[in-house]
């Protein structure tokens, strides 16, 4: 059986890295996406890759950028082969409350977590559709769903995200693709290290299961959605949250 190809946006960071391992060992072939301005941290996070996993690559692109995307796209194909798993993963935060948040905050995380979405997508469903297989993983956030403080920016565009995911999932169901989204709730990464500690503190409290979750807890419900087996959810949202929302 020929190897799965994966490119993951945003995927040299704290959860892309664990999405990365997992879909590595897990067999696929591994395409990490990053910032163009970070290319010397990304080929030292390439070369630890090659350690452990053979079938690692990385790829620059900034996902704000719709032309960015297509040569990403373009080099990805030409040189490693089709993708067959894509996992929209660019994400960051530039938390203020709205009465003081000025365009520049809302607009980078409008388009480094939602708009980026549409510039890979966009550009990667129909080869998905023609070859009837592909797999889309969006990852949101527990703050999509719930909104948070502080974060007007970046809860529209995770619940953005998932109207994204459930649109998509119907005009692709019919080709074999599939798309879902899995929203981590509070995990322990640079994103959130750099929370005020009395912040970080009380949310931890609100979560039943009282602790952070792991990357690694967030990389297994990617993996299991970008099985090839799991053929039959679709436009879902998949919570890894330790609880702190739970909806029917
Ligand atoms: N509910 C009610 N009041 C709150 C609050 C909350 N959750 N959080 C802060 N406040 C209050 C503060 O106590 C303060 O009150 P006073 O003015 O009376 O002292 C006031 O709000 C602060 O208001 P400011 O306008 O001065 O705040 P700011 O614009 O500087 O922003 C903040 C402060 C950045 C929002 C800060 O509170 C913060 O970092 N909050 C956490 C936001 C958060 O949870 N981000 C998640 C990041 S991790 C992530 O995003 C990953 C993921 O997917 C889960």
């Amino acid at each position: 059986m020929t190897k799965q190809i994966a490119l993951i946006t945003g995927g040299t960071g704290g959860i892309g890295t664990a999405i990365c391992k997992e879909l590595a060992g897990n067999g696929v072939i591994v395409v990490a996406n990053y910032f163009p301005a970070d290319k010397v941290q990304a080929e030292s996070w390439l070369d630890e890759m090659r350690k452990e996993y053979e079938h690692c690559y990385i790829v620059a692109a900034d996902v704000t950028d719709y032309s960015s995307c297509g040569d990403m796209l373009e080099s990805v194909t030409d040189n490693i082969g089709s993708i067959d798993i894509l996992v929209n993963c660019a994400g960051i935060t530039r938390d203020k409350t709205l009465k003081s948040m000025s365009p520049d905050q809302w607009n980078c995380v409008i388009n480094t977590n939602l708009n980026s979405a549409y510039n890979v997508t966009q550009q990667l469903v129909q080869g998905m559709m023609e070859r009837g297989f592909g797999r889309i993983i969006n990852i949101s956030s527990v703050n999509g769903q719930k909104g948070q403080f502080g974060q007007a920016n970046y809860s529209a565009a995770k619940a953005g995200l998932h109207g994204f995911t459930m649109a998509v999932a119907q005009e692709t169901a019919s080709k074999g693709v599939t798309v879902n989204t899995v929203s981590p709730g509070y995990i322990e990464t640079t994103m959130t290290s750099e929370l005020p500690e009395q912040v970080l503190q009380s949310i931890v409290n609100a979560v039943p299961l009282k602790r952070m979750g792991t990357a690694q807890e967030v990389a297994y419900a990617v993996a299991w959605l970008a099985d090839q087996k799991n053929a039959y959810i679709t436009g879902a949202n998949i919570p890894v949250n330790g609880g702190l929302f739970m909806s029917s």
